[in-house]
């Protein structure tokens, strides 16, 4: 797929099942991750992949650190990381420089993040950025050993689509475009 064919028909999957991509193309998707602009060099990056297993232990480890006060929300946490069959957790490892602040290294994640989606969609894959509550806890961060000063910048859910057409929206280019001067 050509990368603007890439970009513009690039749709999330709510869904995503099996096959997973194979290991080279895995590799080709986190190459894409590295290329993401980065000022200063700082290489904010860093990525848990979450597969099999490991992903109802990181249910688990929802819930132990988010303590649902119901049955319903316990069970949702418990069953959020089985919704694909791997999650790439994209975390920003933030460095005090004069030069770039948090905000750019973050950005710079979110980059890598995007990078990933449409290098997953070209493969011929697909894949949802999510984040909610547990992107945001402390608790979760630290039980997945980072540091609170770390910002979990997207959970990408990776997988194959159930669904064959997903309807691209219609955004209308000078709702958001317009000529300054
Ligand atoms: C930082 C960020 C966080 C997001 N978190 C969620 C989320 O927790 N749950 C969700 O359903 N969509 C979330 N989304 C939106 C989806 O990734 C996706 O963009 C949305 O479903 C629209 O689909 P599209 O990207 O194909 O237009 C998030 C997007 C971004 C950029």
């Amino acid at each position: 797929m050509d990368a603007l064919t890439a970009l513009h028909t690039r749709k999330a999957s709510p869904k995503l099942v099996e096959p997973l991509p194979t290991d080279d193309e895995l590799r080709l998707i986190y190459q894409a991750a590295l290329r993401a602009p980065d000022h200063g060099m700082l290489r904010p990056w860093r990525f848990l992949l979450v597969k099999g297993q490991a992903r109802n232990k990181l249910g688990e480890l929802f819930v132990e650190a988010m303590q649902p006060d119901t049955e319903e929300k316990r069970n949702k946490l418990l069953k959020a990381p089985l919704r694909a069959p791997m999650i790439i957790i994209a975390v920003s490892t933030i460095t005090e420089h004069p030069k770039v602040p948090a905000i750019e290294q973050i950005t710079s994640t979110a980059a890598a993040v995007q990078n990933m989606s449409l290098a997953a969609h070209a493969l011929g894959y697909a894949s949802i950025w999510r984040t909610g509550a547990v992107a945001f806890s402390d608790k979760v961060k630290l039980a997945l050993d980072l540091s609170v000063s770390d910002e979990i910048v997207g959970l990408l859910y990776l997988g194959s689509s159930t669904y064959e057409n997903l309807p691209i929206p219609t955004v209308n280019i000078d709702d958001h475009f317009e000529e300054w001067s």
